[in-house]
């Protein structure tokens, strides 16, 4: 599989209006596309102006199906339609404790929030110290200040506030963190894209009291987990450019 072609940096020309009428039409084509369903899911991806996670230099392309950089190694902002990729078969919800591996910009974490609301909780981990930063700076601005942000390494889960009731994994994995299965609540959910035979699929895990049942959703393409738990390239930073983007 190829990699996506990221469009070069330029000076942003669009108006906060252009971007809020962009951000409409999105929200209607992942819904006529099939990827958005559930109302709390459209009313967060409504409400939340992604050009606020996004670099300076490519704000204006906010909402193109193109996964963008971010401060950090092999750190990007995933595609529009990922969210709700995930978010759907994981059935995020109104009161769900919601774990986070790879906060990227903040973006998909702040969906989370709004999803979740206020009897809900989100946490989420980055790994990489400008990407980490960067996010923060993002979801404070934004006016998010009730989000547990931790700066490590997610293979590890975040067992203070565990158990959850579903987790999200952003990056590619060879094997499923135990650790974050272990913060899995019974009757909870996980999403992850699982490298097998060097293809990635997007994998949805119940678990269950009697074990883990697992169905996968597609093909994906996402920069590799690092850490404890990661893939070994993106342990020595050799991940190729055509592949670190989805
Ligand atoms: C595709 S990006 C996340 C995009 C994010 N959902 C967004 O909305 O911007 C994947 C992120 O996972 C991070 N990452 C990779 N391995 C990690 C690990 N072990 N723990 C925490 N974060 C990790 C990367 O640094 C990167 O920022």
């Amino acid at each position: 599989m190829e990699g996506w072609v990221v469009p070069p940096p330029k000076r942003p020309e669009k108006s906060k209006e252009q971007l809020r009428e962009e951000r409409d039409e999105k929200v209607r084509w992942l819904v006529s596309h099939g990827y958005l369903k559930s109302e709390r899911i459209k009313d967060a991806m409504r409400k939340v102006p992604r050009e606020d996670f996004i670099p300076l230099l490519y704000k204006d392309y906010a909402y193109l199906e193109v996964p963008l950089p971010l401060p950090g190694e092999n750190a990007t902002i995933s595609c529009p339609h990922s969210y709700p990729l995930f978010y759907e078969p994981l059935g995020l919800d109104k009161g769900h404790k919601f774990l986070e591996v790879g906060l990227g910009s903040g973006y998909g974490t702040a969906l989370a929030r709004e999803v979740v609301g206020r009897k809900g909780l989100v946490v989420s981990i980055e790994i990489d110290p400008l990407t980490f930063e960067f996010a923060k700076k993002n979801l404070t601005n934004a006016g998010y200040h009730d989000i547990v942000l931790v700066h490590g390494d997610g293979g590890l889960g975040y067992f203070e506030m565990s158990p959850y009731d579903r987790i999200c994994i952003t990056a590619a994995c060879k094997e499923l963190p135990s650790p974050l299965m272990e913060q899995l609540m019974t009757g909870g959910k996980l999403i992850a894209p699982i490298i097998q035979y060097g293809i990635q699929t997007l994998v949805l895990f119940e678990k269950e009291e009697k074990g883990i049942r697992s169905k996968v959703i597609c093909e994906v393409l996402y920069v590799f987990l690092k850490g404890k738990y990661g893939v070994e390239e993106a342990r020595h930073g050799r991940q190729r450019d055509s592949q670190s983007t989805e």
